[in-house]
């Protein structure tokens, strides 16, 4: 305007008849098109006020019909129609119907909303290149996305919810650099969400639900901007979809999850609105999501998430929904969520929590359905076994040592089973536990309260793992992991997300069942625990897809790190070597094991086969008992007379009951003689002999005594400790298993010879200081500085 000045009056003139001019042609070509749009669409009530002389840029712009123009051409197109009221007529064409539209070439915005389209999306929509935002919801299109669009690389924003759209989400659109919002909601794609989403940097919506997607979500943990992830209603999963902690919304109810949830997810400061409901999510339920800062709605129902809620526990004050119903939850409802604002929604029906009385399970229900909760990768295709196989393969009274010697699983089920009996795929796994049961079982588990307190020292609360996490735990099970091989499966050392070292074994199941099959059997496990047995902490079903028996069976062990009673008695170096107190320590602690074993549960353990190599040392140099069997309650396989017994066990009932308890006080003897004599023992004739030449001894002097024993410690072991180890030593080996002394018996003798011992000690100490107790913490030593 500044050249104006001058020639004021005839630049203006000039200037606004240029400028009508530019405007009608501009105008003229586009209302026409518009025009025709009215037409193609046959005639919608919307456009009812538009005619050829409509100023289509100055109209009002509504909620329903927009135009806007920029300079004379339309730039934004918002035409929303009567919800999905009708197909348009069968002379429409979709093709030529974009034909039209693409003759508004700067248009940037384009909504054609619950219009009746119908067709196939034409590629020559990219034709507009300017085209920011697409919204064609609710319409009649169908058949691909098309290639071509993959040139609208101004799209930011592409939404086609609600309409037939079909196949392959194609890996292009994981290309688009700059787009924002993706939402095919409710259409009919299948195939896997792509890779290449995992590049969306831009990606702040991404809303798949209702479609057929299947198989995992792609790693969306470098999306920073992504905000709301809805998956609803599809098919994936199993795990747990990797994200960044912006989201406010996360909905991913009604798919195939069967993770754990991630610890990660109560750091999402943002998150507003978290469904997990419908899925197969296990282990346990994260508390702390209750509190999270922003949190309005948590719906987790329809779960198998365990875990005990406490009425302390705090909640987010913006709370309006809750839904926890039908998990495995027990404990109390917290106060904050009976307390809150009178419009919260608050459902928790089919748990065990015990404040609710309306509608909920009895405890074991949700304790029994832990125990058989799974996950599963796809099953690989199983080799036809021969029939001939499954009878041998079978250990009688015993299901199976675990850890070091592996755990056996009867397995006496006709092998075609899952050939003829096709499972429809999503069948929950949990439907076919039966709670009678497991309560039968529940009531033959009578436990020795004394013992049972013994047992919890120290360790975590018994619980299910989700796949993922023993994936994680061991590096997807890398060979770094492994620690070793044998019959029954591997072991695995792993690393918890906590930072707690434990042991995997991972046992390969041949035939198919379902967890029901072994829950009695993980039940016991889950009780078995004190403080000189390896215990488990958990366990983890792998089931297979199609008809949810089980594949493997992970056991989760607490790790013992100090290596084995063995290699700190025959095959340690003498700086490592045990000294007297401490082997006598040790051998309390297996037989304190042992009397656990036996009387901590009922039916009791018995002919655990025990071995040196068996016994592990915690960094304490506390003995565990690493390898223990488990009487298989026969019931529940069928048909187990087939059995044989493995090695030296009878497994009949009369023989337990009269002597079966004597087999370990036998096999203890053995390790009592090592720990004697300070090395390994390799026939049964040696064994006799030493056995003599100790009977000898005991009835010799001192002398003859201390040359006998380990020339690590004859120093410093009391004449009258080494007596009565001997003692105790030689009648465990008794020929008789009657001669043999009980349990009890076998802990008082020893317990006695510490004490002998220990009185030893303390008058030697003060002359010389040496030998110190391994139970009492290791004395300072003077005249060093601390480090720090
Ligand atoms: C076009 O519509 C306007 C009202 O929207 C009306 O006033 C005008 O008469 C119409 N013109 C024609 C040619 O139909
Ligand atoms: C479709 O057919 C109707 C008559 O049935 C006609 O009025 C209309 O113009 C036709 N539309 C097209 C796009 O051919
Ligand atoms: C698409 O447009 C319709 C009509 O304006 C609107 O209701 C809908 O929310 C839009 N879709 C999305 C995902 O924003
Ligand atoms: C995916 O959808 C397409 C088109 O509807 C169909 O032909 C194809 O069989 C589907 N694939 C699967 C695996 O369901
Ligand atoms: C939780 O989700 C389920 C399934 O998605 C739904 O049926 C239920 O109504 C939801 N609960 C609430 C309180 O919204
Ligand atoms: C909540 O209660 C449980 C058991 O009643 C207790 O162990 C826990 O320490 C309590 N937590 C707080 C924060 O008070």
């Amino acid at each position: 305007m500044a050249k104006a000045i001058s020639h004021f009056a005839l630049l203006v003139l000039t200037f606004m008849l240029v400028q009508l001019d530019y405007s009608e042609q501009l105008q003229s070509s586009q209302a026409q098109t518009l025009v025709r749009i009215q037409r193609l669409l046959n005639y919608p009530t919307v456009l009812s006020s538009w005619n050829s002389s409509t100023d289509f840029c100055n109209t009002e712009p509504t909620s329903f019909l927009t135009v806007v123009c920029y300079e004379e051409s339309i730039t934004q197109l918002h035409i929303i129609g009567n919800k999905r009221a009708h197909m348009l007529p069968l002379n429409f064409s979709m093709d030529s119907f974009i034909t039209t539209i693409v003759s508004l070439p700067d248009l940037k915005v384009l909504k054609l909303v619950s219009l009746g389209l119908w067709g196939p999306l034409p590629g020559k929509l990219s034709r507009l290149s300017s085209l920011e935002i697409v919204n064609m919801s609710s319409n009649f299109l169908y058949g691909a996305i098309p290639q071509e669009l993959s040139s609208l690389t101004s799209l930011q924003t592409l939404i086609l919810d609600e309409n037939m759209l079909s196949g392959r989400l194609p890996d292009w659109l994981g290309s688009l650099p700059v787009l924002a919002v993706l939402s095919l909601r409710k259409n009919l794609f299948n195939g896997t969400v792509p890779k290449s989403f995992s590049d969306l940097n831009s990606l702040r919506v991404l809303a798949l639900s209702h479609n057929h997607f299947y198989g995992e979500v792609p790693d969306l943990s470098g999306l920073t901007y992504l905000q709301e992830l809805d998956l609803e209603d599809n098919a994936l999963g199993p795990q747990f979809p990797k994200l960044g902690n912006k989201l406010v919304k996360l909905v991913l109810s009604k798919n195939r999850f069967r993770s754990g949830i991630p610890a990660e997810l109560s750091s999402y400061y943002q998150l507003q609105r978290l469904d997990l409901s419908f899925n197969k999510f296990v282990g346990p339920f994260p508390p702390s999501l209750l509190s999270l800062p922003s949190i309005t709605y948590l719906n987790i129902s329809e779960n198998k998430l365990t875990g005990m809620l406490f009425d302390n526990l705090s909640c987010n004050d913006g709370l309006e929904v809750v839904d926890l119903s039908s998990n495995l939850l027990s404990g109390h409802l917290p106060n904050c969520l009976l307390s809150g604002p009178k419009n919260r929604v608050v459902l928790y029906t089919r748990n065990c929590l015990t404040t609710a009385n309306e509608n909920q399970h009895p405890s074991s229900f949700c304790q029994n359905e832990a125990l058989a909760v799974g996950i599963l990768p796809q099953r690989k295709k199983s080799k036809q076994v021969s029939k001939a196989v499954l009878v041998s393969a079978i250990f009688g009274g015993i299901i199976g040592g675990i850890l070091l010697a592996g755990l056996v699983f009867l397995l006496a089920r006709r092998i075609n089973a899952r050939k003829t009996i096709k499972r429809p795929q999503t069948r929950l796994i949990a439907e076919n536990a039966s709670t009678g049961y497991t309560s039968k079982l529940l009531s033959d588990a009578r436990y020795i309260s004394q013992t049972m307190k013994l047992g919890a020292l120290g360790l975590p609360a018994y619980r299910t793992f989700s796949l993922e996490e023993v994936e994680e735990a061991t590096n997807n099970f890398n060979t770094s992991a492994f620690m070793g091989e044998g019959s029954q499966g591997q072991m695995y050392r792993g690393r918890l997300k906590d930072g707690s070292f434990v042991a995997i074994r991972c046992l390969k199941m041949k035939k198919s069942h379902s967890t029901r099959n072994f829950m009695h059997h993980i039940e016991l496990i889950s009780k078995l625990r004190h403080r000189h047995l390896v215990s488990a902490l958990g366990h983890c079903f792998e089931c297979y897809l199609d008809d949810s028996s089980v594949s493997r069976i992970f056991l989760i062990f607490e790790y013992v790190p100090n290596g084995t009673l063995r290699s700190r008695i025959s095959e340690g170096r003498a700086r490592r070597s045990l000294t007297w107190t401490q082997r006598i320590a040790a051998a309390i602690g297996v037989a304190k094991g042992i009397q656990f074993l036996h009387t901590g549960i009922v039916p009791g353990v018995y002919s655990n086969n025990l071995k040196i190599t068996d016994i592990l040392l915690d960094q304490n140099l506390v003995a565990k008992i690493s390898s223990y069997n488990l009487p298989l309650l026969t019931e529940n396989t069928g048909k187990v007379g087939h059995g044989t017994v493995s090695g030296s066990v009878d497994p009949t009932t009369s023989a337990r009951a009269q002597h079966v308890d004597k087999v370990d006080v036998y096999d203890f003897g053995l390790i009592l003689l090592e720990i004697i004599v300070g090395r390994p023992l390799n026939s049964k004739n040696e064994v006799d002999t030493l056995k003599d030449q100790l009977q000898a001894g005991i009835a010799a002097d001192r002398a003859a005594r201390l040359s006998m024993v380990d020339p690590a410690v004859n120093k410093s072991c009391l004449d009258q400790s080494l007596k009565t180890m001997m003692e105790i030593c030689v009648r465990c080996l008794h020929k008789n298993p009657v001669e043999r002394p009980s349990v009890e018996d076998v802990l008082w003798n020893l317990q006695f010879a510490t004490q002998v011992q220990d009185a030893w000690h303390s008058q030697s100490q003060s002359s010389d200081g040496s030998p110190i107790s391994p139970l009492q913490p290791p004395r300072l030593h003077h005249g060093h500085r601390s480090q720090k």
